[in-house]
């Protein structure tokens, strides 16, 4: 896989402080209170791992599955629900914890759904933001990269459902999707 792989943008080591740095500050920012972390499959998968060994916090945890890029490089412009959150959210601190931010259009999804649901609150922590994808103006509250308009795979995201399991994110040679 690796030979796929045009250039290394954060290292296992680069992702592992990020996901210390934000447990860290989520458990100062929950300290007393009992928080429902969300993650969104199957991208988050990695970062929620890694997150939630550094948050010090009673915590539940869920999932919901989203998709809307269908293995693609550019958003569908349309999110489908796959599989739904089995936890009852109404008045609930909701976390949710995310692989990246492009277009805007997923988080924004999931912002009105958990409103729906009646969430008290809702916190967004995403391992990566491309603000210059942005469609919709929303924003994360806990963000590890900012990372430039190109299209990355590892670590959660993938292409075509492969290069999940890179323990790095790097960005892909333009070679194997123009193929
Ligand atoms: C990707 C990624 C985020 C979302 C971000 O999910 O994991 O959830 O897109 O893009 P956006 O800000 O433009 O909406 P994808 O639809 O690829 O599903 P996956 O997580 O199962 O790969
Ligand atoms: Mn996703
Ligand atoms: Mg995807």
């Amino acid at each position: 896989m690796d030979n796929d792989i045009e250039k290394v943008l954060y290292s296992r080591e680069e992702i592992a402080g990020a996901a210390k740095r934000i447990g860290k500050e989520l458990t100062h920012d929950y300290e007393g209170r009992q928080p429902l972390v969300i993650s969104v499959l199957k991208g988050a998968i990695f970062f929620t791992v890694d997150v939630l060994k550094e948050f010090d916090c009673y915590t539940d945890i869920d999932f919901v599955d989203v998709s809307s890029y269908h293995g693609g490089t550019e958003s569908s412009g349309k999110v489908d629900l796959v599989r739904e959150i089995n936890t009852d959210i109404k008045g609930r601190d909701i976390i949710l914890i995310e692989d990246i931010i492009d277009t805007g259009r997923t988080l924004e999804y999931m912002v009105n759904l958990l409103k729906q649901g009646g969430a008290n609150d809702i916190k967004v922590c995403t391992l990566l933001d491309k603000p210059e994808g942005r469609v919709v103006d929303i924003k994360a509250n806990y963000v590890g990269f900012n990372v430039p308009n190109e299209f990355v795979v590892g670590y959660g995201l993938d292409y075509n459902e492969l290069y999940r399991n890179l323990p790095y994110v790097g960005i892909l040679k333009p070679a194997v999707y123009q193929k």
